[in-house]
């Protein structure tokens, strides 16, 4: 018989972290959290093996070693934990565990776990070998979790019956299961929790060139026509996100079928791009005001959280959990104990001239300074 794949509970992958779900912020072109109806699409292209799953050469590897010793002694894997950013391919890699072991896929996810029974009669409808993956296990309740401790360490399950005086513990065997959890928030697990995993991956972002194959990987799939310099143009643009790219092929796919022949090129690829709003770094209309505001409204001054969400017309949590940290990584804007500056590299991309290193504020320059707001002292 062939192994079954079983969604249990809603998965939570795409039930995005609260500041990320506001409306507008979900939709953007650039969101590395999955776009409404975008799970099923993405369902299509994911690799089903380790040898199609392009990048992150060193854990690949690592798995593959782990998967090969369980499979040599015939036991079921250790419990692995996928940490990383949305869209770098946590729920691939569980979908790739299953079917490298020939084990059964069990989904579920931390938000859908609400009592320590859901979780308990999930534990018991388990067969040998299965592979139960958690999706967001760090919104794990604490009722929820004390069950899995016992269950992840010695294949146990405790219950109690009853309520009150009469109340009966039971200690139930479970099959050996594998446990995959994946994550966004490393920080936010307990340490019980993530201590009880065997084996605990960091996927990193993709280089250029790792995304590169994964579009064209993914146009072969879609039966799209893509020349080369088109795919490195498309890659350029994901913010190193696999889900990025793909989703960025897709617009492109559609606006070649629209406005041109149906083949992307590097042209085409450029022109789609632009059409939707992605620049050359991969920034959105929202990041580049991010960066005009820091430079030019502000002319480079130390700028407050709030301040900056203020005048860009977003919350200060959405600015820091959705903005930032990409403009953060990718050497665009610095946070300094003062406020966000904006680095050098901002004033190039935006085609400003560069403020002269020790030139002091421009307001020394004779330029009036905006008022400032009161977070800006205070930080
Ligand atoms: N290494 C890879 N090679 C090829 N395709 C990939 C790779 N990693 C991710 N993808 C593709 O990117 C998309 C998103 O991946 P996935 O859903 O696994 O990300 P995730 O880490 O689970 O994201 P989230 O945190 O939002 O749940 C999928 O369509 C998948 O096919
Ligand atoms: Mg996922």
């Amino acid at each position: 018989m062939s192994p079954r794949r079983e969604i249990l509970a809603e998965p939570g992958g795409a039930a995005p972290a609260p500041a990320e779900a506001s409306a507008g912020v979900a939709a953007r072109p650039v969101a590395a959290i999955a776009h409404e109806g975008e799970l099923a699409l993405e369902a299509n292209l994911r690799p089903r093996s380790l040898d199609e799953f392009v990048g992150q050469q060193e854990l690949r590897e690592r798995l593959s070693i782990v998967l090969e010793a369980a499979r040599r002694r015939g036991q079921s894997v250790d419990h692995l934990l996928f940490a990383g950013p949305p869209g770098l391919g946590k729920t691939t890699l569980a979908g790739i565990v299953a079917a490298e072991m020939r084990a059964n896929l069990r989904i579920t996810s931390g938000p859908a776990l609400i009592r320590s029974g859901d979780v308990a009669a999930i534990l018991t409808g388990l067969e040998e070998g299965d592979v139960l993956f958690i999706d967001e296990i760090h919104r794990l309740g604490r009722a929820v979790e004390e069950v899995l401790y016992p269950a992840m360490e010695d294949f146990q399950l405790d219950i109690v019956i009853g309520k009150g005086p009469t109340a009966r513990s039971l200690r139930l065997d479970l099959p050996r299961f594998t446990l995959v959890g994946a994550t966004t928030r490393t920080g936010l697990m307990t340490g019980p929790l993530r201590d009880r995993f065997g084996f605990v991956a960091r996927l990193d972002h993709y280089s250029p060139p790792e995304l590169e194959k994964i579009v064209v990987r993914s146009a072969q799939l879609l039966g799209v026509e893509l020349q080369p310099d088109g795919a490195a143009e498309i890659a350029g643009r994901s913010r190193g996100t696999p889900r990025l790219a793909i989703r960025l092929l897709r617009r492109v796919r559609d606006f070649v079928e629209v406005r041109g022949t149906g083949v992307i090129t590097y042209d085409t690829a450029r022109a789609g791009l632009d059409q939707f709003g992605v620049d050359e770094l991969g920034l959105d209309q929202l990041d580049r005001t991010i960066l005009e505001t820091l430079c030019i409204r502000f002319c480079g001054r130390p700028v407050g959280l709030s301040t900056l969400a203020v005048s860009v017309g977003e919350e200060p949590e959405t600015v820091e959990d959705v903005y930032e940290p990409f403009l953060l990584k990718s050497g665009l804007v610095m946070r300094t104990p003062r406020g966000r500056v904006a680095a050098p590299a901002a004033y190039e991309h935006l085609g400003l001239p560069v403020p002269e290193e020790g030139a002091g504020p421009q307001s020394e320059r004779g330029l009036v300074l905006p008022t400032l707001f009161d977070d800006e002292r205070a930080s």
